[in-house]
């Protein structure tokens, strides 16, 4: 194992763990929130906002919510913060393990854009600290006033950008880093105005005066822009699995019609309490899901590249038959030789990539034959293979790989 797969590693594991538990808790308080019970002979107290009863692991847990009276602050008092903030930091520290390390591999794509290592670093650090000063301005001013205004001024913009970024970096990177976008934009809120709201909230409780409840609306408007946030982030974080998404030529488009499906999912979990009793958000819920399956099935239908029309052999003295065209194993396993076996291979030559990426070796013909449904997908399909096309593949080459999938992918 390299030290760059090492430090991938370790600091995937740690990301993952952190956004679990930040998201996991945030999840957590929101179902809280909407399932408190009004017991109706307390609901004349003052700052009595609902209790619930759960079980788990073993115990019973009793919860209150409850407003503070001046003067009566717990002697302890549980924040949750350092959740984020780890989850960022170390989505960050992956951003530069993944993204920046390695001469930019996996960020630059020379057929989107040829762009220096370091002119795709200060890209892509501009997009992530500019997109929070945007939002961050944008809701302090529009947003006080005209909420519904920022709120699509805000997806306009993020729209804007995720295509941008797919005119920028590798559909892969761009994908990724409309992501990390997002993350900032949550931490940003956290920090600057979550965290900072509770702080004074706290502070006025302790020393005996009454809370300012516009703080905590203001607080309240960020907190619900980064519930709906969190399911596109989710996808985001996954979509590298997915070639089919980030390597079509409406990348960004099929970004959006998801980030979209996963805030309306969101919405429809989070309205679900207030239309209890009526079975009409089933509707809703249902249009959106169709809406993205079919959308998303159109767009990623891609048609691969054509058939190259494989002369027969002149069939001798059987005038009128011709023989059908069959593309040799032979022919298949020179291809991939010339544009494959340099990441691919026990013993890779190229720099970038010093152990064949996901294990995928193509050395023996029985390794070829057993991925030919990766191949077809990966070169002809979505055309993600290889690698930034960085072994300069023809597509009549593409061609005669996805014809000897067809053909039932013989060692013949
Ligand atoms: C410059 C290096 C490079 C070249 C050349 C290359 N690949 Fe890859 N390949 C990668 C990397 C990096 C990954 C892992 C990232 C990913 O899946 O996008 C990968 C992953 C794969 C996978 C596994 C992922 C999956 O979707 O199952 C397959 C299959 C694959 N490549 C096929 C090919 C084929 C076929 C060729 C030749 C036509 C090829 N690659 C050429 C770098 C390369």
């Amino acid at each position: 194992m390299t030290i760059h797969e090492f430090l991938d590693l370790l600091v995937r594991w740690v990301h993952l763990i952190a956004g679990i538990m930040w998201i996991g808790n945030s999840m957590l308080f929101n179902w809280l929130d909407r399932n408190l019970e009004k017991a109706k002979e307390r609901a004349s107290e003052v700052g009595y906002e609902g209790k619930m009863w759960m079980v788990h692991s073993g115990g019973f847990y009793e919860v209150e919510k409850r407003l503070l009276k001046p003067g009566e602050m717990p002697s302890t008092l549980h924040w949750f913060k350092w959740q984020n903030f780890t989850t960022w930091a170390s989505g960050i520290a992956l951003l530069v393990v993944v993204y920046y390390a390695n001469g930019g591999a996996f960020l630059i794509d020379p057929s989107v854009r040829a762009l220096g290592q370091w002119e795709a670093i200060a890209f892509s650090l501009g997009t992530i600290i500019g997109a929070w000063l945007i939002y961050d301005v944008l809701w302090k001013t529009v947003g006080k006033s005209a909420p519904m205004v920022a709120g699509a001024l805000s997806i306009a913009a993020l729209l804007g950008i995720a295509y941008g970024l797919t005119q920028l970096f590798s559909g892969r990177a761009a994908y990724l880093h409309v992501g990390v976008l997002l993350g900032s934009v949550m931490t940003g809120n956290v920090w600057t105005i979550i965290v900072p709201s509770q702080r004074k909230l706290v502070a006025a409780t302790e020393s005996g005066q009454e809370q300012d409840y516009a703080l905590n609306q203001k607080a309240k408007q960020r907190s619900i822009h980064n519930n709906y946030m969190t399911f596109p982030l989710l996808f985001i974080m996954l979509s590298n699995h997915f070639p089919g998404t980030y390597g079509h030529p409406l990348n960004w488009l099929i970004l959006f019609v998801l980030m979209f499906a996963g805030a309306g999912v969101r919405h429809f979990m989070n309205i679900r309490y207030a239309m209890k009793g009526n079975a009409g958000w089933l509707g809703p819920i249902g249009a959106i899901a169709i809406i993205a399956t079919v959308l998303l099935f159109v767009l990623s239908m891609r048609k691969p590249v054509e058939v190259a029309v494989v002369t027969p052999p002149p069939s001798a003295g059987d005038a009128g038959t011709t023989v059908p065209a069959r593309v040799e194993f032979a022919k298949v396993q020179s291809i991939i030789q010339a544009r494959c076996v340099t990441c691919h291979s026990a013993k890779t030559t190229e720099p970038m990539f010093p152990v064949a990426p996901n294990g995928i070796m193509f050395d023996t013909p029985a390794q070829i034959q057993l991925l030919a449904p990766r191949i077809k997908d990966r070169v002809v399909v979505n055309r993600t293979m290889p690698f930034i096309n960085k072994t300069g593949m023809a597509d009549e080459e593409r061609a005669l790989l996805g014809q000897w999938v067809d053909e039932g992918a013989k060692l013949e």
